[in-house]
């Protein structure tokens, strides 16, 4: 299949705002068109797997700098694969795209958080050879 991943763009609102939708948390075009330019500001990156013209796939990339460490860490952010394309490597070259893209950035670490029920995710990056090293606690805030 003639696949890219190359940066998101504007016109990509309506099919990212689809794939998040897929990942559980549906948003509108106009919202994603605006959280992609925040995501721009502060340095992020966001790809996508454009199959034929087709998004069918996102992954985000952020890098902060830490103050227990001396180089940045690049946190995968969301990432989904349209559930029509899964199973052809299209997730595993999303992650080596947003992984290239934090070591030249020359971040220390790349990691990923990953809530408990998504279990293929779990299945997913293990066989991508990420390490399990770790746990996640939170709550959601109220205004
Ligand atoms: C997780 C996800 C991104 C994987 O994308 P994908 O394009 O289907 O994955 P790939 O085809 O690149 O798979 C890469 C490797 O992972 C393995 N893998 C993928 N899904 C798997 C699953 N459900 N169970 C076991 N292994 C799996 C593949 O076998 C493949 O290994 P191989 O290259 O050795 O054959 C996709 O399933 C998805 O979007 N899921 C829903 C959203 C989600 O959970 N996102 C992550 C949130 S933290």
């Amino acid at each position: 299949v003639p696949q890219t991943i190359r940066d998101a763009r504007a016109a990509d609102a309506a099919a990212i705002a689809e794939l998040l939708g897929e990942l559980g948390y549906p948003a509108t075009e106009a919202a994603v068109t605006s959280r992609l330019e925040r995501l721009v500001i502060v340095g992020d990156r966001v790809v996508v797997a454009d199959v034929d013209g087709e998004v069918v796939g996102l992954a985000h990339l952020h890098v902060s700098p830490t103050i227990e460490h001396e180089r940045p860490a690049g946190k995968l952010g969301a990432l989904v694969v349209a559930e029509s394309h899964r199973g052809r490597g299209i997730g595993r070259l999303l992650v080596e795209a947003v992984e290239e893209e934090a070591t030249a950035r020359g971040c220390g670490i790349f990691f990923v958080t990953t809530a408990e029920r998504r279990d293929d995710a779990h299945a997913f990056y293990e066989s991508l050879g990420l390490e399990r090293t770790g746990r996640r606690y939170g709550r959601t805030l109220s205004q």
